[in-house]
């Protein structure tokens, strides 16, 4: 992108104070890294350290200006955590642009794993995600403008055999967000989704995704890039974007096939990510009602 148009995407972008939950690792942080300099930050995540390696980078002084950067290391799901997210953004002046970065998966069939597994995703993908983003959305709507953009997944449109919570939390995001779109959008405030594919961070780690053979094998994009078309989506305001070809081909399944057959899609790619014979024949298959 050359510089005028990378200039007037960022002027598109709201003015004000953003605070960017995930911001100690992959995405959430390159979308900190590329915001304006003038763009006020509270930067929240778990891991102080890594918060506190990127507040110093980005604190910096450009043209003379002096940027204020406070970090909020803590967990998410944890009412205490969001009001604190609440008193810094006051602090820098009110937030207007809410990023939800944060997110967390995990590989494998719910069969093989604790029942407790569930609740250690949904804490962050959707109680986290749900107070924060009630919170911040009560605040913009009073002040008269906002916008909250939420990274989903292009998974929020499909059933996710072997990462089954994972998906089913990122449709309730984009179910929730494009419902609190149109509740506050008459007030001001926007509420947009990206949904992007597979891209490089700690995340397939996380979530033993590594080990499979599309994250060996494959070449995924970085999350520089898809910060860059995160930001663009933010500046367009578009209430639901994805990378290339993958919101048309979601959509396009969506509407063609059946829930269950999408299902069986999905499972038999997994299984094929995986690369190995622990979910092949034996996975249990999905549900066909
Ligand atoms: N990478 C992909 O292929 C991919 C594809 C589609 C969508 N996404 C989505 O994109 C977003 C960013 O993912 P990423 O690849 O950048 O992942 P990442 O590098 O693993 O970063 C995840 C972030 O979430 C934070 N987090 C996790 N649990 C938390 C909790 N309970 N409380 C507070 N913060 C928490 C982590 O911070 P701490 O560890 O410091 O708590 C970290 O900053 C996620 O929502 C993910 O679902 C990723």
């Amino acid at each position: 992108m050359g510089r005028r148009s990378r200039a007037a995407q960022m002027s598109r972008l709201p003015r004000g104070a953003a605070v960017i939950t995930g911001a100690s690792s992959g995405l959430g942080r390159e979308i900190a890294r590329q915001l304006p300099h003038t763009t006020p930050l509270v930067l929240t995540g778990r891991n102080a350290s890594a918060l506190e390696t990127l507040a110093s980078e980005l604190r910096g002084s450009a043209d003379g200006v002096d940027r204020a950067v406070e970090t909020v290391a803590g967990d998410l799901a944890e009412e205490a955590t969001v009001e604190r997210l609440v008193q810094s953004s006051v602090r820098l002046g009110g937030a207007t642009l809410l990023v939800n970065a944060a997110g967390a998966g995990v590989f494998g069939a719910v069969s093989g794993a604790p029942a407790t597994r569930a609740a250690a995703v949904n804490r962050v993908n959707i109680d986290g995600f749900t107070l924060v983003t009630a919170r911040f959305a009560a605040l913009m709507v009073s002040a008269g403008r906002g916008v909250i953009c939420t990274v989903a997944s292009v998974g929020a449109f499909f059933p996710g055999p072997l990462v089954a919570e994972y998906y089913a939390a990122k449709a309730y995001q984009l179910s929730y967000a494009l419902a609190l779109d149109r509740e506050t959008t008459p007030g001001g405030v926007r509420s947009i989704v990206v949904c992007p594919g597979p891209f490089r961070s700690a995340f397939h780690a996380r979530t033993g995704l590594d080990a499979t053979a599309l994250y060996r094998n494959r070449r995924l994009p970085d999350a520089e890039s898809i910060a860059r078309f995160t930001l663009r989506s933010i500046g367009r305001r578009r209430a639901v974007s994805a990378p290339g070809l993958f919101l048309p081909a979601a959509l396009y399944l969506q509407a063609l096939l059946p829930r269950t057959l999408v299902a069986r899609a999905v499972h038999r790619l997994q299984t094929r990510r995986a690369g190995n014979s622990q979910y092949g024949r034996r996975a249990p298959r999905p549900p066909t009602t």
